[in-house]
C-alpha cells in the first residue's frame, strides 16, 4: 500500500463506480487494481436481474453475438455460435501455479507462480481495452449455506454475464453475505481480445493463439485469458467449484467432485441420496434426471445436481452434500425426448444454447435430437447443411445453458442450505470390456482404490483418438487442484470423518457385447441397477461376493418389464481373471507417477485383488 492509498470504501466505491451496497474495501482495491492493469472503457455491476440479462442479450443479438431464436418454438432463448478455436475446456492450456511444484503433482501443468504472474501481467495489461469490464457477484451453494463459498468474477464479456447468472446465484444479493470482510475467490477472466477505437468486434472475441486459465491454489485465486468457452470462462464452474474447492475440502476437511447428485424414492416413501461420478461425456445429465421405466410404478428419481458435489462430515454422522451450481451446462449432442425426456423440457425456454445448429424455422437441433434430422440447417460455424453432407450440423461439445429451476424432475431439497444425506458413492466410466454392469467394494478402502483407478475410453470429441482407456480418478483428472496422490490419501481419510460412510458402487453403462453393440440399454434401464443399489444401502438386496467385491446375481435385479435374458446378464456382467490380471497391470502405469505419494493403502488393496483375481 502506498501512502496515497486510498483508505475509505466511498472513496474507493466512487473510483470504480460501485453500487452502495459493497463496502468490501478489499475487493474495491481488487476491482480497482484488475481495471488499471486491464484499462477498459467503462466498469459495470452486475446486480443479476431480470432486467440487466435481458438487457445484455439485447446487445449481443444487436452485436450478432447471439441469435435470437423463434418466440414461439424456443421462447427467450439464444443461440451463440463460438470461434472455431475455441470450443472446449482446454487442459493443455490450465495450469496449477501451487508454491511448491510437488503439490500440483504429476497429473497437473504447473509453472512456479511469480513467472505465471509476470506472464498474466503482461496479458491482462490493456486486454480489456475499448470493452466493458463487468463485476459478478455469484454464490456457489445457496447464498448463505454453511456449505457454501463466494466467487467475484472480473470479465470482458457479457455472454460470461449471462451465462452466470443462469449457472450459479448470482447479483446484488451475494453482497450482504459478503459484508464487510467476507472471504470470496477472486476469478479474473479476459477473452484477450482488446478493441482498438473504433474497430469492429468480433461477433465471438477471444484470442485464438494464447489461452491461460490459472489457479493459484494457496491464494485461492482464478486468472482466465483467452477463451470465452465453458469452463474456460464460466470460473464458478470447474475452476473454483472444482480445482480451488477441492484444495479447500483437502485444507478444510471436505471433499469436492465431480460428481452428480440423484434422489431416489421408493414406492414405499424412503427416500435416498446418491452422489455419482463419472467422466466428461458419460450421461452424467442422464443419469441425474433419468425417468424409470414404466414398469417401476412408484420409484421416482429427482435431480439436485448433474455436475458437481460439495461434501461434508455432519453432525449426524452422515456425509451431507450441496450442488455448489444453480443450472446445467450440458452437452446437447445426444440428448433427446429418448435419451433424457427431463433434460428436453427444461430446455423448452430461456436456454443459451452454444454451437448447436438453427433449423430453417427459428429453432435448434443437434445429432440425435431426432432420428431423422430437417432437411435444411444452418450448421454451428453459420453455413448451409443438409443430411448427408458429411459434416455435424453442431459441434460435438456444443452445450445449453439453462437454470436448473426449470428441470421437473428437480428435487425439493436441492437449494436446502445443510445439503442432502449421501447414502452411496457411484463410480462410472466407458468401458467396452472388463468392467462389470456394477459392483460394490467390501469396504471403504477398496471403494476408494475402484475409484482412484477408473479409467474410461476416450472419445472422438474429446481427443480424436477413439478407445483408448485414459486413466480418470475419481474422474476429477483434470478438476483436482493438488497432487491426486494426496487427493487419494484424504480421500481414504475422509472415511473415518463419518460414522456412517456411504456404501461405494462402481458401475460400467457402456460395456459391448460379441457383435460390437451395447450390451446393456442404458438411460431409463440403469433405474435396475440403481434399486438394487439402494436397496443395498438399506440391507435388503442380495449379492454374491466376487474377486472384485460384491455383485448381483440375475434374480437380484428386477426384471419386470424388460426381456434381458441370462445370457446377456451373464455377459455385461463377466469379471474375467485375464483381463482383470492386465487390469491390475495398467493401474501401475498411474500409480508408478505416484512415487512416494502413492498411498500403502491402495499398495495393500491392489496386491490383495491380484491374489483374489489369481485364486
Ligand atoms: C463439463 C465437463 O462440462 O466435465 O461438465 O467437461
Ligand atoms: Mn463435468
Amino acid at each position: 500500500m502506498t501512502m496515497n492509498e486510498p483508505q475509505s470504501p466511498a472513496i474507493l466505491a466512487a473510483a470504480v463506480a460501485a453500487p452502495a451496497a459493497v463496502r468490501h474495501v478489499r475487493l474495491l482495491r481488487w476491482v480497482r487494481d484488475i481495471a488499471a492493469l486491464t484499462k477498459p472503457d467503462r466498469i459495470e455491476w452486475s446486480d443479476g436481474s431480470g432486467e440487466e440479462y435481458d438487457r445484455l442479450c439485447d446487445a449481443m443479438v444487436a452485436a450478432g453475438t447471439l441469435i435470437r431464436l423463434d418466440a414461439v418454438k424456443r421462447p427467450h432463448s439464444f443461440l451463440a455460435r463460438s470461434d472455431p478455436s475455441d470450443v472446449a475446456r482446454v487442459e493443455d492450456r490450465t495450469f496449477i501455479c501451487s508454491e511448491r511444484e510437488e503439490d500440483a503433482g504429476p497429473t497437473n501443468n504447473w509453472v512456479e507462480p511469480g513467472e505465471m504472474r509476470r506472464t498474466l501481467d503482461g496479458l491482462f495489461d490493456g486486454s480489456m481495452r475499448g470493452r466493458t469490464m463487468y463485476v459478478v457477484p455469484f454464490s456457489m451453494g445457496p447464498l448463505g449455506s454453511p456449505i457454501a463459498h463466494i466467487g467475484v468474477e472480473i470479465t470482458d464479456s457479457p455472454y460470461v454475464v449471462v451465462n452466470m447468472k443462469l449457472m450459479t446465484r448470482m447479483g446484488s444479493a451475494v453482497w450482504d453475505v459478503l459484508g464487510e470482510d467476507g472471504t470470496f475467490v477472486p476469478c479474473v477472466h479476459s477473452v484477450g481480445a482488446p478493441l482498438a477505437p473504433g474497430a469492429k468486434d468480433a461477433v465471438w472475441p477471444c484470442d485464438a493463439k494464447n489461452k491461460y486459465i490459472v489457479h493459484f491454489p494457496e491464494r485461492r485465486e482464478i486468472w482466465s485469458y483467452g477463451s470465452g468457452y465453458g469452463g474456460n470462462a464460466l470460473l464458478g464452474k470447474k475452476c473454483l467449484a472444482l480445482r480451488i474447492a477441492s484444495v479447500m475440502g483437502r485444507d478444510q476437511g471436505w471433499l469436492a467432485e465431480h460428481m452428480l447428485i440423484l434422489g431416489v424414492t421408493s414406492p414405499e416413501g424412503e427416500k435416498r441420496y446418491v452422489a455419482a461420478a463419472f467422466p466428461s461425456a458419460c450421461g452424467k445429465t442422464n443419469f441425474a434426471m433419468m425417468i424409470p421405466p414404466p414398469e417401476f410404478g412408484g420409484w421416482r428419481v429427482t435431480t439436485i445436481g448433474d455436475d458437481i458435489a460439495w461434501i461434508k462430515p455432519s453432525a449426524d454422522g452422515q456425509f451431507r452434500a450441496i450442488n455448489p451450481e444453480a443450472g446445467y451446462f450440458g452437452v446437447a449432442p445426444g440428448t433427446s425426448y429418448e435419451s433424457n425426456p427431463n433434460a428436453m423440457e427444461t430446455l423448452r425456454e430461456n436456454v443459451i444454447f452454444t454451437n448447436v445448429a438453427l433449423t430453417d424455422d427459428g429453432d435448434v437441433w443437434w445429432e440425435g435430437m431426432t432420428r431423422t434430422p430437417p432437411a435444411h440447417l444452418v450448421d454451428w460455424q453459420g453455413n448451409s447443411w443438409t443430411p448427408g453432407c458429411g459434416r455435424p450440423a453442431a459441434h460435438p461439445n456444443a452445450r445449453f445453458t439453462v437454470a436448473a429451476i426449470q428441470c421437473p424432475s428437480l428435487d425439493p431439497e436441492w437449494d436446502n442450505p445443510d445439503g442432502v444425506p449421501i447414502s452411496a458413492f457411484v463410480f462410472g466410466a466407458r468401458r467396452s470390456d472388463t468392467v462389470p454392469l456394477v459392483s460394490q467394494a467390501r469396504s471403504w478402502e477398496e471403494g476408494v482404490y475402484k475409484a482412484a483407478t477408473m479409467g474410461s475410453e476416450t472419445t472422438a470429441a474429446a481427443t480424436g483418438k477413439v478407445g483408448e482407456v485414459r486413466r480418470d480418478p475419481f474422474a476429477m483428472l483434470p478438476f483436482c487442484g493438488y497432487h491426486i496422490g494426496d487427493y487419494f490419501d484424504h480421500w481414504l481419510r475422509m472415511g473415518s470423518r463419518v460414522s456412517r460412510p456411504p456404501e461405494i458402487f462402481a458401475v460400467n453403462w457402456f460395456r459391448k457385447a460379441a457383435d460390437g453393440g451395447f450390451a446393456w440399454p442404458g438411460f431409463g434401464q440403469n433405474m435396475r441397477v440403481l434399486k438394487w443399489m439402494v436397496e443395498r444401502c438399506a440391507g435388503r438386496a442380495e449379492a454374491v461376493e466376487t474377486a472384485i467385491g460384491f455383485v448381483p446375481r440375475y434374480d437380484d435385479l428386477d426384471w419386470s418389464g424388460l426381456e434381458f435374458e441370462l445370457e446377456r446378464f451373464v455377459e455385461v456382467m463377466r469379471i474375467d481373471s485375464a483381463q482383470w490380471a492386465r487390469e491390475l497391470g495398467s493401474h501401475d502405469t498411474l500409480f508408478d507417477r505416484l512415487g512416494d505419494k502413492r498411498p500403502g493403502v491402495l499398495m495393500d488393496e491392489r496386491a490383495r485383488l491380484e491374489g483374489l483375481i489369481a485364486m
